[in-house]
């Protein structure tokens, strides 16, 4: 019989790994706390119709990544419908903000969440089919200041901050505009025109993109495509003074914050629902995968999906890039290595095993990380077994299940005390530091 394996694109995280990424979670999950977010959980299938309309029948995700399905009626009152694996999470969040009527509370709505969002993408390091985002948005009426500038340098000053308490260092923040809902066709039309007469010389993937999608030359690696790149006209000369006046704003606030950015002109993204700001975080420990998150502005996006003028900004971090970018980093192999639990009782003899149960229980119950050997172990064999997983061992055997005295010994100095039953806890939890 053929061995099953986990299918392309995904993969199975396994203890030695999940500490990191739930450590990286707890972190995200503090600061946004701190910043006054709320956490929010769509499903992770929607309508199609909604990735249709939010992120754009035109960009590659929907065009050609999505996990799409007819889904069958099982009743007579249900229909057939067709379903998609969410490959983001900005539409949801957006579709459940008009499903509730958030909007009606009159405040701006802080709302962040962690989960696998889904895309048949080429499998690669940093890239996978399954992949999982820790993201946020900012959302409400205009009258809650949703479209001010202050909301976007915000957002992205609560990433710096976030970035550096995850201990990612050496991160670039790319900062762009791409206008408003009018600017950005008026710019697709003289891309177009201005690639006319070069595209030609190009390479297929741009030939192909010019008639289709024109924004998408600016994301080409090709060396010898760049010069002609370079010379196409910026998205910022396509701005309306309002757009321009609003970027401003957002860079002299993070100027003000002391956040460091760089202005890159060809950062206009894959989801067609940005307007104005544009961002990604990137880091140069990725390769080719090098974006650690991305986001920006969605003015109309609400409207998109059928919902009132909502105006917002939001991001998302790629999980698997930044636990990538982390175990690259010498700091945290050294912050990792301490992941022992507080000890191992080892039984002496298996007529120990229910008094065994019975002291993990106690001691588990006041908050220590214990594991429990087997009575059946030869001593020698609990000692190997114990010093890989814990920081102490605890004998029981009968003389010490009657007396109450048991015997500790501790790895990290080789010492070994008795300690009265009584004071276990106690004992344990101060040798922790
Ligand atoms: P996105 O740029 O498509 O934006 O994805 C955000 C981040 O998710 C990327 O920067 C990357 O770190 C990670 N990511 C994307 N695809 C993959 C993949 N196949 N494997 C691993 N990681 C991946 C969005 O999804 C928008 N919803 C962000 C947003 C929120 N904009 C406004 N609000």
């Amino acid at each position: 019989m053929t061995t099953l394996k986990a299918v392309r694109g995904t993969r199975d995280l396994l203890p030695a790994e999940t500490g990191l990424w739930n450590r990286i979670e707890a972190t995200a999950r503090q600061v946004f706390a701190r910043y006054n977010f709320g956490e929010i959980r769509t499903p992770v299938f929607e309508d199609t119709t909604l990735f249709a309309r939010g992120v754009g029948e035109e960009t590659d995700i929907v065009s050609k990544e999505m996990y799409t399905w007819e889904d069958r009626a099982r009743a007579q009152s249900e229909k057939t419908q067709s379903l998609t694996l969410r490959p983001e999470n900005t539409a949801g969040v957006v579709r459940a903000y008009i499903e509730h009527k958030l909007g009606e509370t009159g405040q701006l709505q802080k709302l962040y969440y962690i989960g696998p969002q889904f895309r048949r993408e080429r499998p690669q390091r940093g890239r996978y089919r399954q992949f999982s985002q820790i993201g946020a948005e900012v959302i409400g009426p205009v009258s809650a200041g949703s479209e001010s500038p202050l909301r976007d340098a915000e957002v992205l000053e609560m990433l710096a901050t976030l970035l550096d308490e995850l201990g990612i260092s050496g991160w670039v923040l790319k900062l762009n505009s791409v206008g408003s809902a009018t600017d950005r066709p008026k710019y697709i039309e003289t891309l177009r025109a201005a690639l006319l007469p070069v595209v030609g010389q190009m390479c297929p993937d741009c030939q192909r993109r010019a008639e289709t999608n024109p924004l998408r030359v600016l994301d080409c690696k090709v060396a010898e495509d760049q010069p002609f790149i370079d010379a196409l006209p910026k998205i910022a000369d396509s701005l309306d003074q309002a757009s321009r006046d609003h970027f401003a704003q957002v860079c002299a606030a993070l100027d003000a914050a002391g956040v460091p950015y760089e202005r890159d002109h060809r950062l206009v993204r894959g989801l067609d629902y940005y307007t104005r700001t544009t961002f990604e975080f990137t880091h140069g420990g990725l390769g080719a995968q090098n974006a650690l998150l991305g986001g920006g502005r969605y003015d109309g996006l609400s409207e998109l999906i059928g919902g009132p003028k909502a105006p917002g900004i939001g991001f998302a971090m790629g999980e698997d890039r930044l636990v990538l970018t982390l175990q690259a980093l010498e700091s945290t192999k050294i912050t990792l290595l301490d992941t022992k639990i507080d000890a191992y009782i080892a039984p002496l003899g298996e007529a120990q095993n229910p008094a065994a149960l019975q002291l993990a229980r106690e001691l588990r119950r006041q908050g220590l990380s214990i594991e429990l050997g087997d009575g059946s172990f030869r001593l020698k064999k609990s000692f190997e077994a114990a010093d890989k997983v814990a920081r102490a061992i605890i004998l029981l055997g009968e003389d010490e299940a009657q007396s109450g005295i048991l015997t500790v010994k501790q790895f990290s100095s080789g010492m070994q005390t008795k300690v009265a039953r009584a004071d276990l806890a106690a004992h344990l939890t101060a040798s922790r530091i």
